[in-house]
């Protein structure tokens, strides 16, 4: 099966980001055909600034390569180093219905917030589809929130296939049940937008701060307490076994619980649960020249797999003459 998905360069990543996609991208490189990369296109829809972007993206590859990532398994690569992706966009804008882009839930998500729109935020999840049919992907595994950027995909394939005959491969999103949205401090979905983020390698001091944050309720020590609306318990079973969560449920149920033991206990649990991929993180930090060369030979790969797919489709729309 060949699955790929990708990541915005536009801040630390965070807890959500591993949960909802990096630590289920990391564990299909054992047995599938792996396309990871770094959106850095996409990110230029919200960082206007060049140094930023530029060391965000190899804070992001860095992350991804701590974590477990394996670049002798995946294809793993930083999306403008193969800028042919931006051809098929343009390709596709054209087969692409603006009302189509202008029911986008993050699009209307981002004018509610006040951002005056560009065109590149329109057109995000033209080169986001562009992303998935250049490289043939059967499988994308992302969080909730991008299930309808999946939709958008299909839906270009679709038209394109019907316009100009079978091209693409139909792609389909792969969100996992068990983890559908991550919470942030303040329990809206943990998101670098809602300023709401434990980032997976913060620093310790900063870390226990994050974690001191995170909002709970007002009722007494002494009373019972419910498990199941708290934010603290929700964050916290991410790291916990199924015997681990009961047993702390147990201890919400009792009364007696100090939330502050509860956080203490997450802090130590999230400290060492990233603690060897902070190690390993360590030691690839001193050599970011290794880490462009893993890059641009997983460019060289993707590029290798996107071509035959670019000449079929210049062929059909009639770009090659
Ligand atoms: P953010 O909302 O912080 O900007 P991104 O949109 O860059 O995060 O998300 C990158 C990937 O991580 C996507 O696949 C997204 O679905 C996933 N993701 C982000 N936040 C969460 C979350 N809170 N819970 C689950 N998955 C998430
Ligand atoms: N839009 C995705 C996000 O914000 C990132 C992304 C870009 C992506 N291209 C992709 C995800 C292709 C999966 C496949 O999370």
């Amino acid at each position: 099966m060949r699955i790929l998905s990708g990541i915005q360069p536009s801040g630390s990543l965070h807890i959500g980001n591993y949960f909802g996609m990096m630590k289920p991208m990391i564990a299909y490189q054992e047995e599938n055909e792996l396309y990871c990369f770094i959106v850095n296109y996409h990110a230029m829809t919200s960082v206007i600034d060049g140094e930023q972007l530029a060391s965000g993206t190899m804070e992001a590859a860095l992350d991804f390569l701590a974590l477990g990532l394996d670049p002798d398994r995946a294809i793993f690569w930083v999306q403008s180093d193969v800028p042919e992706v931006t051809e098929l966009t343009w390709i596709l804008n054209n087969v692409t219905p603006v009302g189509l882009l202008l029911r986008s839930h993050s699009y209307k998500d981002k004018i509610a917030q006040g951002i005056s729109p560009n065109h590149g935020l329109l057109s995000y999840p033209v080169l986001m589809a562009a992303d998935i049919l250049l490289y043939r992907s059967e499988k994308v595994p992302v969080g909730q929130d991008q299930q309808q950027h999946l939709e958008i995909a299909r839906d270009i394939a679709i038209k394109f296939n019907h316009l100009f005959g079978e091209t693409f491969v139909i792609p389909e999103a792969e969100i996992n049940p068990n983890i559908p949205t991550v919470l942030g401090l303040d329990g809206r979905k943990m998101s670098k937008s809602y300023d709401n983020t434990i980032e997976i390698f913060a620093e310790e001091e900063i870390l226990r701060g994050k974690i001191g944050a995170i909002v709970t309720d007002s009722t007494p020590v002494a009373d019972p307490k419910d498990p199941d609306k708290c934010n603290l318990y929700a964050i916290a079973s991410l790291f916990l076994t199924e015997g681990e969560k009961a047993e702390l449920a147990d201890r919400y149920r009792r009364g007696g619980l100090r939330y502050s033991d509860v956080k203490k206990e997450l802090f130590n649990l999230i400290w060492d649960f990233f603690g060897e991929a902070r190690d390993r993180r360590e030691r690839l930090q001193r050599n970011p020249s290794q880490i462009r060369d893993i890059l641009k030979a997983g460019a060289e790969k993707a590029r290798a797999k996107a071509l035959p797919t670019l000449e079929m489709v210049r062929k059909k729309v009639g770009l090659a003459y």
